[in-house]
């Protein structure tokens, strides 16, 4: 043995510990391992065998720039000390030494097990004979192989040269053993390996080896050691900060690389273009994009590739394909990862006939059968809902993988087929394809879709007996299912479900279910969902602050409300939008000006919804011209075109103000034609203004446009009967013809955590609690119209009066009485609400669906006017 020649240098032994490293499994590494390796020439595989050692590339991980200057391999001369001459007279030759040849013909004859006889059966083994022996393993990505052997020959005492050791780096790169590669890279600065121009190649492959074990902080010491640097060091740190997320770095890094004089290659940008892209941070990509166009280096496939498929991983289709088209204008031809990523696009933005064409090209260029291609046209296809020729790619993919069979199930149950989606579901285990979360996740979400809630349900309980964890999206489709539904406590009960099952909601969890308690009946409950954003740290972001501010709004919480809107950092033109929506509904027009005021101090540039908001808020408090103002000069000032809901908000503030012959010409004048938001308006105003004429007027013109609504129905002839009688009639009840309303008005009531429904006609001793509340009704007949569907001495008391009957008896004294109206609340009831808030000191809120009603102290925050 050779332990001499090891004792000379006893401090270039590697520690004991090395010699048994816990090596993982060496299959399912090397498979991953060796597909990602770029396809790379395979340098003097048919040249003399040493040769071949000596011209193998010392470094070629995907950040080698291949068209760099800094890579001569195959000029480099063979200069190590040690050097064997090939031409040296053969008579000569040590056995040894044809032996190594031998190992490396057999090598290149690939016959590896051969080679590895003859090198296991070798009684002295030098550097060269562990080079051929090492290399051939390298040059096939069998990099546990490459670690084992370098190990023994350590050992052995045999010291590997400057291009050995780059080789070894390299497997300890991707093998990812950070221990064998310091304890390497210690060695080679013993032995002088690092520091002089022609060792930048070792000094790059130990920055590779830390940057790919992870440890960006060692590689940026060896970065800085380095007194000479070529464009793959440059590369390799900047591909270290870029996986280590440290973006800030890699962008200085780049700057400093320019200014010592490196230009960045292509890699270089391709690098940081696509780890910007894959991040999400594309108006980033987009401007190094710029910056490597401007600095003369041309964009290639793979810079156009990664920001194709980051826009749509982000789901920013639409850029994509413009990227997609720009790289075409400049020449590019696309690979068939680029067209899989633009039929992708098309597939989000359902663009059929683009993606057809995109199907053509990749015939064209010979990329449609694999599955790549051939998973995003099925997904093209079938989300366009063109199930047959989405089905026809699908049989012809030739080694389906999941994401084809869960395209294909997504497409079928998306389109309704729940069936032939299950079909597939139970068939795909037979092809031996085993359903994941996401199958399972596609196929309840279709049923739950397609209104079949107990299918969904029953495969979400089966799914874990199958071996299939649920994750979060099962949870999420299941609470947006039944929001969806609009089975809101359900949606609640499930997520309450989901986190006693120690499943953390995330951000979509609470997206989806912040709206089903965007109402009166639910005000703890947005408390209880807003607590969850904080107890699971969840981003509280604009989406979400935005649909908080909502609900608490819809809920009845005003003070909630403005308490997010007041501690969110991120205000949009949305926030702005929601926190006045929420002063509209209260009834606090003042508020909404105000807001309005200082979103434009902050810059904010109102929208159409402000202005609809803000032409309201001016007709609540009874400034028309100021409203008029606003709606004449929306154009001009805001770049805002005058729509239906501004129509509509100005006949009302006309309509408000007793300025019926104008409202009414409004609409005659107006450019659009009147949907039925903008004749309600002057219906509602010529009510309370008591004029039968215009009221019918409106009331025919709705019927119109509704024929099939009973309600309108109801008021067109009852509206009809009044106009034959007297035009201003004071006051006039009307009794309801033929009950068609019947079960169409209900209310809901929230008391002590528990909703009770009503419907008008379950008049149970209602009139006796009523009677016992002592509350006698005055006459109110003001100058309006009264003209109800239904009155109560015909079919008993409404609803609301039952539901605050039974709030006053038992509900606690400190809580305000929350109820839901499907019907608009009738004059009785409005004044009956402000005597009991009065006399009993309760604050009554009742949603009706014309608006929120307020009651305090004996008054209405819509001021009665609704
Ligand atoms: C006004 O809006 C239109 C479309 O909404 C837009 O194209 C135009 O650039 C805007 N003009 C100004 C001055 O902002
Ligand atoms: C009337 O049109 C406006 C503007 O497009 C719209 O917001 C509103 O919902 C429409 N009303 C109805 C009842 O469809
Ligand atoms: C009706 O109007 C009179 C005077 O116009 C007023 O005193 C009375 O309070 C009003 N009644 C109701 C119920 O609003
Ligand atoms: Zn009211």
């Amino acid at each position: 043995m050779q332990k001499t020649q090891a004792c000379q240098e006893p401090l270039l032994l590697l520690p004991m510990e090395l010699v048994l490293p816990p090596f993982l499994s060496p299959l399912t590494k090397c498979h991953q391992l060796r597909s990602q390796l770029p396809s790379r020439p395979r340098h003097g595989r048919h040249q003399e065998p040493i040769m071949a050692v000596a011209q193998a590339p010392p470094f070629t991980l995907s950040l080698q720039e291949t068209r760099s200057a800094h890579v001569p391999h195959r000029a480099r001369p063979f200069q190590e000390p040690r050097t064997y001459q090939p031409s040296y007279s053969a008579r000569r030759e040590p056995r040894f030494v044809l032996e190594t040849k031998l190992i490396s013909f057999h090598n290149s004859a690939g016959r590896l097990d051969d080679a590895r006889k003859v090198f296991d059966g070798m009684s002295h083994r030098d550097l060269l004979a562990w080079s051929a022996m090492i290399s051939a393993y390298a040059t096939r990505g069998m990099f546990d192989e490459v670690l084992a052997l370098a190990m023994s020959m350590v050992r052995e005492g045999v010291l590997p040269d400057r291009f050995l050791i780059t080789r070894i780096f390299q497997a300890c790169a991707y093998a990812e053993d950070l221990e064998l590669g310091s304890a390497l890279h210690s060695m080679a600065i013993r032995v002088g390996f690092m520091g002089r121009v022609k060792d930048v190649p070792v000094g790059n492959s130990v920055l590779v080896m830390y940057v790919k074990c992870g440890e960006l902080g060692r590689a940026r010491g060896v970065f800085e050691k380095m007194r000479r640097r070529d464009l793959g060091t440059w590369n390799s740190m900047i591909f270290g900060c870029c996986r280590s997320c440290k973006w800030e770095e890699a962008r200085r890094i780049l700057k400093d690389m320019r200014q010592e004089g490196t230009e960045p290659g292509v890699v270089t940008w391709n690098t940081l273009i696509s780890s910007y892209a894959r991040s999400g941070d594309l108006d980033v990509a987009l401007e190094l994009l710029e910056q490597m166009e401007e600095s003369g280096v041309e964009p290639d496939v793979v810079t156009w590739t990664s920001l194709v498929s980051g826009f749509v991983h982000s789901d920013r289709g639409d850029e994509a394909l413009q990227c997609f088209i720009q790289m075409r204008l400049a020449g590019v031809e696309p690979n068939g990862m680029t067209i899989a990523c633009a039929i992708s696009a098309c597939a989000s933005l359902k663009l059929l006939s683009q993606g057809s064409e995109l199907h053509c090209h990749a015939i064209k260029i010979g990329s449609v059968n694999n599955v790549l291609s051939g998973n995003s046209l099925v997904d093209m296809y079938a989300k366009c809902g063109e199930l047959v020729a989405a089905c026809r790619i699908f049989n012809e993919i030739p080694e389906k993988d999941i994401f084809s069979w869960n395209s294909m199930v997504a497409g079928y149950a998306q389109a309704g087929y729940c069936g032939k989606a299950y079909g597939l579901f139970c068939k795909m285990e037979d092809y031996g394809i085993r359903r994941n979360v996401i199958t399972w996740n596609t196929m309840i979400s279709g049923y739950i879709r397609n209104g079949d809630d107990e299918r969904a349900f029953e495969l979400f309980q089966t799914m874990e007996g199958y071996g299939i964890k649920r994750d979060t999206a099962s949870w999420n489709i299941l609470i947006a299912g039944s929001v969806h539904n609009g089975y809101f406590d359900r949606a609640l009960r499930i997520f309450r479900q989901m986190q006693s099952a120690q499943m953390k909601p995330d951000y979509i969890t609470i997206l989806s279910i912040i709206p089903a308690f965007a109402n009166l009946v639910a005000a703890w409950k947005v408390r209880e969902i807003h607590a969850c954003i904080f107890h699971h740290n969840i981003e509280m972001d604009g989406k979400i602050a935005n649909a908080l501010i909502n609900a608490y709004a819809k809920s009845g919480d005003l003070a909630g409300a403005c308490a997010v809107f007041d501690r969110h950092s991120s205000r949009n033109i949305i926030s702005w939008n929601c926190i006045i929506a929420a002063h509209l509904l209260h009834g606090s027009p003042n508020k909404v000006l105000d807001y309005f005021f200082k979103m434009k101090q902050h810059f904010v540039l109102p929208d159409h919804t402000t202005l609809t908001a803000v032409i309201k808020a001016y007709g609540m408090v009874g400034m028309v011209s100021e409203g008029r103002e606003v709606f004449l000069s929306m154009d001009k000032l805001y770049n805002v075109t005058q729509d239906l809901d501004h129509f509509a908000a100005i006949v009302e503030l006309l309509g408000r103000s007793g300025r019926l012959q104008e409202a009414y010409e409004t609409i005659e004048r107006m450019p659009l034609t009147p949907n039925l938001t903008v004749w309600e308006a002057l219906l509602t105003s010529a009510i309370m203004h008591g004029n039968v004429r215009l009221a019918q007027l409106a009331a025919t013109e709705m019927s119109v446009i509704e024929p099939n609504d009973p309600r309108i129905q109801m008021v067109v002839s009852n509206l009809q009967d009044l106009a034959g009688k007297s035009f201003d009639a004071p006051k006039v009840t009307v009794h309801n013809k033929g009950r068609m309303l019947d079960g169409v008005e209900d209310c809901s009531i929230e008391i002590k955590n528990m909703v009770y429904f009503f419907s008008t006609g379950d008049n149970v001793a209602s009139e006796l609690i009523v009677t016992e509340l002592g509350l006698s009704m005055p006459d109110t007949g003001n100058g309006t119209l009264e003209v109800e569907e239904e009155m109560e001495e015909a079919v008993g008391f409404h609803c609301e009066k039952l539901a605050i009957a039974l709030a006053i008896s038992d509900s606690p004294h400190f809580r305000s009485i929350r109820i839901i109206k499907t019907a608009r609340m009738c004059n009785h009831c409005h004044t009956f609400a402000k005597l009991v808030s009065e006399k009993y000191g309760r604050q009554i809120l009742i949603k009706d669906p014309r608006c929120l009603h307020k009651f305090e102290n004996g008054n209405c925050s819509c001021e009665d006017y609704w």
